[in-house]
C-alpha cells in the first residue's frame, strides 16, 4: 500500500501497527529544524547505539555474527548459496553483518530486498566495493504473503537481521502472538522456494528496559508525520506538535507497541478528507515483540522450519538458523510466486 493509503488508515483507526516500513522511507519532512528523513533518522540511531556500551540489538548482533556466526555457519550450508537478504538497512549494517555470511559463504549472489529505496541504493550503489558478482535489488513489503525472490529450485539462505520479525503485524495483545507469528515466519521463509532462514530476535523480557531503549527513538518513530505535512497531505490545523511518542508493554505476550500520542484535540484535512482526533488517542504505530525462545521454537516448528542451530550469548539477541521442511506438491503449487521481482526493480530504480 501506498504511504497515503496507510497512513489515512491509521489516523483512522482502520488498521493498526502497520506503518513501521515507511519510517525507513526518504522524504524531506523536518522538525526543530533538521531532516527527519527516514534513512538520516535511522543511521543516527543506528551510530549512537553501535557506540553504547550496554547490551543492545546492534551491537549485541554485530558480537554474535563476527565472533560466532561467520566461523560456524560453513558447517551448515553449502558454499556458494545465493543469500536473500530481508531489510538490509544501512550500507554500515549490510557491511558489517550481512557481508560477512555472504563470504564466509563464498556466495556471489544476493538479493536485497526493502521497501527503503535509499537504502537499496546506498548498497546496490557500492556491489562493487563490496564484491559480490551479482546484486539485485527489490523494493518490496516481503511481510506480504506470496513473496518469493528466488523462483528456483536451488537452496538459498533468506537473512532477516536486526530484530525485524519482531515487526510483525498485530493489534495490542496480551496472549502470545501464536498465529501471527507463524504467519510472519512462513511468508520470510517463503521469500525462496528451498533452504535455510537465519533469524535474528530479542528475548528481551524486561518491559522497563525494552522501554526505556525505545524511548530514545522519538523523532524517527514519529518521522512519518513529518512527512505527511511535507508532502502537503495534511492542511495548516496539523500540528506536529500535538502528537508525542510512547510505548505500550504488554509482558504476557512480549509485545512492545510504539504508539503515537494526542495530546490536544486535532481536528484536520487529510487529502480534503475532515479528521477528528481527540485528546489522548493512541495510534499504534508498529511493534517490536520480544520472543521467550521456547514459544519462539514451537511457533518454528508449526511453520514448517526445523531448528538447525541457535547462537546466544549473555545479551538477549539471539540468532536463529532454520531449515524449511519439505512442502507438500499441494502446498509448492499454493506458494509458487506470481512476482516478478525484475520488473519491481525496474520501476523502482525509474523512480
Ligand atoms: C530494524 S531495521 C534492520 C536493518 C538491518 N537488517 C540491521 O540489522 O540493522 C529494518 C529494515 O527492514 C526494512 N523493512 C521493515 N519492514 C519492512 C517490510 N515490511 N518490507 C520491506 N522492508 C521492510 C526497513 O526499511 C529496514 O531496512
Amino acid at each position: 500500500m501506498s504511504f497515503f493509503q496507510d497512513l489515512r488508515d491509521l489516523l483512522t483507526l482502520e488498521r493498526v501497527s502497520h506503518v513501521g516500513p515507511h519510517q525507513y522511507e526518504a522524504h524531506s519532512g523536518q522538525h526543530d529544524g533538521h531532516s527527519t528523513s527516514g534513512p538520516v533518522m535511522w543511521a543516527r540511531t543506528e551510530s549512537s547505539e553501535l557506540v553504547n556500551p550496554d547490551g543492545n540489538i546492534f551491537n549485541a548482533e554485530e558480537n554474535l555474527i563476527e565472533t560466532r556466526v561467520r566461523k560456524e555457519l560453513p558447517a551448515y550450508i553449502p558454499e556458494g548459496v545465493r543469500v536473500v537478504e530481508l531489510g538490509p538497512g544501512t550500507f554500515t549494517a549490510f557491511n558489517k553483518k550481512t557481508l560477512l555470511i555472504i563470504h564466509a559463504l563464498k556466495s556471489t549472489t544476493c538479493t536485497i530486498v526493502d521497501k527503503s529505496h535509499a537504502f537499496l541504493k546506498s548498497i546496490y550503489d557500492s556491489k562493487a566495493l563490496l564484491g559480490i558478482e551479482n546484486l539485485e535489488q527489490v523494493e518490496d513489503d516481503f511481510f506480504q504473503p506470496s513473496r518469493c525472490y528466488h523462483d528456483n529450485d536451488d537452496e538459498a539462505l533468506v537473512t532477516l537481521l536486526g530484530s525485524t520479525l519482531g515487526n510483525m503485524l498485530g493489534p495490542l495483545r496480551d496472549k502470545l502472538p501464536e498465529a501471527a507469528l507463524v504467519n510472519a515466519l512462513q511468508n520470510v521463509a517463503n521469500a525462496t522456494r528451498k533452504g535455510w532462514l537465519l533469524v535474528s530476535i530479542d528475548t528481551d523480557q524486561n518491559g522497563e528496559r525494552v522501554q526505556a531503549y525505545y524511548k530514545k527513538q522519538e523523532e524517527f518513530q514519529l518521522n512519518i508525520f513529518d512527512r505527511l505535512i511535507a508532502a502537503g497531505l495534511v492542511d495548516k490545523r496539523f500540528k506536529r506538535e500535538a502528537i508525542e511518542y510512547d510505548t505500550e508493554w504488554r509482558s504476557s505476550s512480549g509485545q512492545l507497541g510504539h504508539m503515537a500520542v494526542i495530546k490536544r484535540k486535532l481536528k484536520f484535512a487529510l487529502a480534503g478528507m475532515e479528521v477528528v482526533l481527540r485528546k489522548g488517542q493512541r495510534l499504534h504505530l508498529k511493534n517490536s515483540f520480544k520472543f521467550k525462545p521456547e514459544f519462539f521454537e514451537k511457533c518454528c516448528n508449526l511453520a514448517g522450519l526445523e531448528l538447525v542451530k541457535v547462537w546466544s550469548d549473555d545479551s538477549t539477541t539471539q540468532i536463529w538458523l532454520l531449515k524449511k521442511k519439505p512442502l507438500s506438491a499441494q502446498l509448492i503449487v499454493e506458494q509458487r510466486p506470481r512476482y516478478q521481482p525484475q520488473r519491481e526493480l525496474r520501476t523502482a530504480l525509474a523512480a
